[in-house]
């Protein structure tokens, strides 16, 4: 990994003290005033609630510039590799630095076939859950449960040798597919479908998604590569509430299943992942109940609720990703000839919202949230499933960057500090003096 590098200081005057600071620039020119030595030297510490001013952590896997909606991974453009590339070589590109060889990609894409299959034990746990469990709630417990089945997986002792962390990685996002698919099946009552190591990766998951025993599914082509460029356009965002969740648990020296666990419960949250749920909800109202796009936009600036799957911490000018999939959710619909309502209302909603003030002053455009759904929608995936989607479309961003901490020489966990403000020190009063 290259690290910033040294240019200047950023000098800090405090009510009794001057204290000089290094001020470190990334390889896109980014600065930033390095704090770590702040609270030595003066006592003080820095307060960033949510994050937006603070780096967490160097790093060199995903570079974004909101304000030019430019998104690389590992320097590639998010446009080239939505052209030219595939989820799985994109996992590859994020995960071990650079793009497979031929070679390399072909070994992966075997290896991920030949790992999709669970522990049969693990079965018992889907007929545990109930039918109306939250697939993100199972997908978590059962990634987790997964370490369970292989202990040799919890070893976080020389992972580089032998190729034991590829190996891990293609166990990963192998059998988070297939977990995804048992709990959907186990939601609609229908028993569970094998992957097939004779179908490619997509191909396999959508085969357990959707086939019955009498009925074998076989995906239009169109709609593996729709799916494909769905997770892979979701593949990173560099230090993003989950991908932070990853990193924040691996820094404790806990394993990678445990830290991708609590990723997917990061990324649940309507703020994050859940955003295209709440998507779809939001433009089946508006669909329902006949809203005019007008009002939405005026209830929007009344502070009566928030426009789903738009603004972004990061993006302020418009996400690539959205840009991408609009463009994709066009061309799928137009092979499959299906005629989505939601879709000629999200861009309309667009049309109106990205001309008024409100959301100009703001910067507030389209996220990747946007027009996703519309996409799950034609390849079928019910709504419930779909921040599960994100969540094997993140994967290899989470892997990536558990991994770039694990390869840090120093390793230092994540552990904040606040400014305390509850009561100063009092003495305990007895129960029975208490009124
Ligand atoms: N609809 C209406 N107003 C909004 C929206 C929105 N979607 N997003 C932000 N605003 C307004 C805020 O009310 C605020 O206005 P104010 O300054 O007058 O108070 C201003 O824009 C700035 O908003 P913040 O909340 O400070 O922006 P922040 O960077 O903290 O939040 C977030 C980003 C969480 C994505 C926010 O835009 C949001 O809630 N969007 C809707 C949910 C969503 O689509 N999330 C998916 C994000 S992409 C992802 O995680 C994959």
């Amino acid at each position: 990994m290259s690290t910033a590098v040294e240019k200047r200081t950023a000098r800090i005057e405090l009510q009794d003290q001057t204290v000089e600071l290094p001020v470190l620039v990334g390889s896109e020119n980014e600065p930033g005033i390095d704090v770590s030595e702040l609270r030595n030297k003066t006592g003080y510490i820095t307060l960033d609630e949510g994050f937006g001013n603070t780096g967490s952590c160097m790093s060199s896997i995903t570079f974004i510039d909101g304000e030019k909606g430019i998104l690389r991974y590992r320097g590639y453009p998010i446009e080239q590799l939505a052209e030219r590339s595939s989820f799985l070589e994109v996992a590859w590109l994020l995960i071990f630095g650079e793009l497979p060889t031929k070679t390399q990609l072909a070994r992966f894409e075997e290896l991920v076939k030949q790992n999709a299959l669970l522990h049969q034990d693990m079965r018992h746990h889907f007929e545990g859950f109930p039918a109306s469990a939250h697939p993100m709630a199972v997908l978590s417990s059962m990634i987790n449960a997964c370490s369970c089945y292989h202990p040799e997986l919890l070893e976080t002792e020389n992972l580089d040798e032998n190729e034991r962390f590829l190996l891990i990685v293609a166990k990963l996002l192998a059998k988070v597919t297939t977990i995804a698919a048992f709990s959907y099946k186990k939601s609609i009552g229908e028993p569970q479908r094998y992957p097939d190591p004779k179908m490619d990766y997509f191909r396999s998951f959508l085969h357990c998604m959707f086939s019955v025993p009498y009925d074998r599914y076989d995906p239009e082509q169109e709609v593996v590569d729709a799916l494909d460029l769905f997770l892979m356009l979701h593949a990173d965002h560099e230090q993003n509430c989950s991908t932070s969740t990853a990193r924040m648990v691996g820094s404790s020296g806990a394993n990678l299943f445990a830290s991708m666990a609590a990723a997917v419960c990061a990324l649940w949250g309507p703020l994050h992942g859940g955003a295209n749920v709440a998507c779809i909800r939001m433009l089946q109202k508006i669909y329902k109940e006949k809203l005019p796009l007008a009002t939405i936009v005026e209830q929007v600036k009344n502070r009566e609720f928030l426009l789903m799957g738009f603004g972004h911490r990061v993006y302020k000018n418009f996400d690539p990703r959205a840009l991408i999939l609009k463009r994709a959710a066009d061309k799928l619909l137009d092979k499959l000839g299906i005629k989505d309502p939601l879709l000629d209302i999200a861009k309309q909603l667009e049309e109106v919202a990205i001309k008024d003030e409100f959301f100009l002053e703001r910067k507030l455009y389209p996220n990747v949230d946007f027009y996703s759904g519309i996409i799950l929608r034609a390849i079928g995936i019910p709504l419930d499933m779909f921040t599960v989607m994100f969540s094997i479309g993140r994967m290899p961003g989470w892997i990536a960057n558990w991994k770039e901490q694990y390869d840090q020489p120093r390793k230092k966990i994540y552990r904040p500090r606040q400014i305390y403000t509850g009561q100063t020190q009092r003495d305990f009063v007895p129960v029975e003096q208490r009124g």
